[in-house]
């Protein structure tokens, strides 16, 4: 109810350019109405027919208003979280993500104005007057791992509207596989199912009840978890010759809309086998986050990236000036919660998959998602990097840690007067301490492609063999060497295009 009163304010601020990212999406859906009867706004009227594995007979997709509803009863059920990482931007931010994201639009503007500018007040500089976007039809494939995600799933739901409200409906296939929850998590996902499919988006979840006892190896377990997520886009590919351009793998983690527009932006904008966001934990000896995932984080000279306060996560020196003004840093491994990957080395040999190490060769015993990042090396796609904004909690504190809300500094001290410029991003010193603000301005260097290198001889590997009781790396870490191929220039090349157009 909260967020309907929020919602209903809103509309009635006078420039729209002020209104927050996410609800502006929301609003997207219901500014749409007029053209509801007129124009098919929207590119596919009725599911096509390659989807019939998911729905058995033809269904009429359902009108914007009715979608519209959805997206309106799905955020009213998210309390907390997300929605308020961009409901309180500022308003030089809203123009920047709008301006940024505006490309990965996947429907169709109506041929009779621009409804995404009208959506933004009329400010015709923000898309050039009225320059028409041609509708992206990218396709992505979200790939979900769950177990007893009860409290995120609201928020991870609403995120994913949002989220497939830009890319299109159309254009976005989830596949969920949940093992063995033990809490409300399938009765939650029977809801989101639904809702999911009432808009149109197509949507697979399976759940299973097995657990780890039919597999001897902690970590061929984990890796057959995560390819269950992938069954689906292996199925469209044979039966409905249906190829994806980018999976989107996340965790029970809590992205805000931005957060995943924006990996999905440096993304493609880099060509990357696969992008990453951070992730932090809460560290209770420092009293602070810290970066979590450091059993799978290399930096691009095989060094562990350490559990350790923000200016010493990084050994390698320009990995770390880089990632202390939080620009997009290449890496030899990543993971950290929502990995974005470019689906080619899964569709061509040698067929890149999740899996455990090859013991028997000599293989040490890595995370599957750095055996991944090695396996992506190894077919050519080691373009891999981390993008430091983007930075993701696993709960409510360290989520409230890491995204304080912008004060006005100008009401406290005055501070425009002491030499802050307000449109600056690098004058704000707010914006300058490490957890800052959601509403970071960017700056011109977060647009800059990257210069990827080949990668490092060797790799510090912490290996998990799972033998004992450990319930973590069991094995002494090694510098594990890496193949020639991935030494080489040609495993950093573009080899599969899925840049956005015009950018
Ligand atoms: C849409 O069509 C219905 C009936 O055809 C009509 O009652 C309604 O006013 C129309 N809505 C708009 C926004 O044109
Ligand atoms: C389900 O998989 C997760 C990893 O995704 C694991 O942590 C958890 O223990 C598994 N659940 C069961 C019941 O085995
Ligand atoms: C910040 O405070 C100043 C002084 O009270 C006010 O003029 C300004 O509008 C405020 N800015 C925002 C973004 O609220
Ligand atoms: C770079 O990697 C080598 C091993 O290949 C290691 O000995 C060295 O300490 C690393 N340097 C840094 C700065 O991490
Ligand atoms: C890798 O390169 C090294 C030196 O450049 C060479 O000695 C070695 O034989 C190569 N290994 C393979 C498998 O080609």
């Amino acid at each position: 109810m909260a967020k309907q009163a929020g919602l209903m304010r809103m509309r009635r601020l006078p420039t729209p350019v002020a209104l927050a990212l996410g609800v502006m999406l929301g609003m997207l859906l219901s500014r749409l109405f007029p053209w509801t009867n007129s124009t098919a706004s929207w590119r596919t009227n009725t599911i096509p027919p390659k989807s019939h594995q998911q729905s058995r007979q033809p269904i009429q997709l359902p009108t914007l208003d009715k979608r519209a509803r959805v997206l309106n009863l799905l955020t009213s059920l998210t309390p907390h979280y997300t929605k308020e990482c961009t409901r309180n931007a500022q308003p030089l931010y809203s123009q920047q993500a709008l301006e940024r994201y505006a490309p990965l639009i996947g429907h169709k503007t109506p041929s009779t104005g621009s409804w995404f500018s009208k959506l933004f007040g009329d400010d015709d500089h923000v898309h050039g007057g009225s320059k028409e976007l041609v509708p992206s039809d990218h396709k992505y494939f979200f790939a979900i791992n769950l177990y007893n995600s009860f409290d995120v799933i609201p928020d991870l739901f609403a995120t994913l509207f949002r989220v497939a409200a830009i890319l299109g409906y159309h254009n976005v296939f989830v596949s969920i596989y949940e093992n063995g929850s033990t809490d409300q998590t399938k009765a939650l996902l029977r809801i989101f199912d639904a809702l999911t499919r009432s808009v149109g988006m197509r949507i697979t979840i399976r759940s299973s009840m097995r657990t780890r006892g039919a597999f001897n190896h902690r970590i061929e377990y984990l890796a057959e978890v995560r390819n269950a997520a992938f069954v689906p886009l292996h199925e469209l590919r044979d039966a409905e010759n249906e190829y994806f351009d980018t999976i989107i793998f996340m965790n029970d983690i809590l992205p805000c809309i931005d957060d995943l527009l924006e990996l999905i932006y440096q993304s493609r904008k880099n060509n990357a086998g696969i992008t990453c966001a951070a992730d932090y934990m809460y560290h209770q000896e420092i009293g602070a986050p810290v970066f979590y995932d450091n059993w799978v984080a290399r930096d691009i000279n095989g060094t562990a990236l350490e559990n350790a306060p923000f200016e010493r996560i990084f050994h390698h020196e320009a990995s770390s000036q880089r990632f202390q003004r939080h620009l997009p840093i290449q890496v030899q491994s990543c993971w950290n919660g929502i990995a974005i990957l470019d689906p080619a080395p899964f569709y061509s040999p040698p067929h890149v998959r999740f899996r455990m190490a090859r013991i028997t060769e000599g293989e040490c015993s890595a995370s599957e998602c750095s055996l991944i990042c090695n396996d992506y090396w190894e077919s050519g796609y080691g373009r891999i990097m981390m993008v430091p904004r983007v930075k993701l909690a696993y709960d409510r504190k360290v989520f409230d840690i890491i995204h304080p809300p912008r004060r006005n500094l100008t009401a406290i001290r005055g501070y425009a007067r002491l030499g802050g410029l307000p449109d600056d991003p690098r004058t704000d010193p707010q914006d300058r301490a490490w957890f800052g603000p959601h509403d970071r301005l960017f700056t011109e260097e977060e647009s800059e492609p990257l210069d990827f290198v080949p990668g490092p001889e060797n790799v510090w590997c912490w290996g998990w063999d799972g033998a004992g009781d450990l319930d973590g790396p069991d094995v002494d870490p090694i510098w594990e060497p890496m193949s020639n191929k991935s030494r080489r220039a040609d495993a950093v090349i573009v080899r599969h295009d899925r840049s956005i157009p015009g950018l």
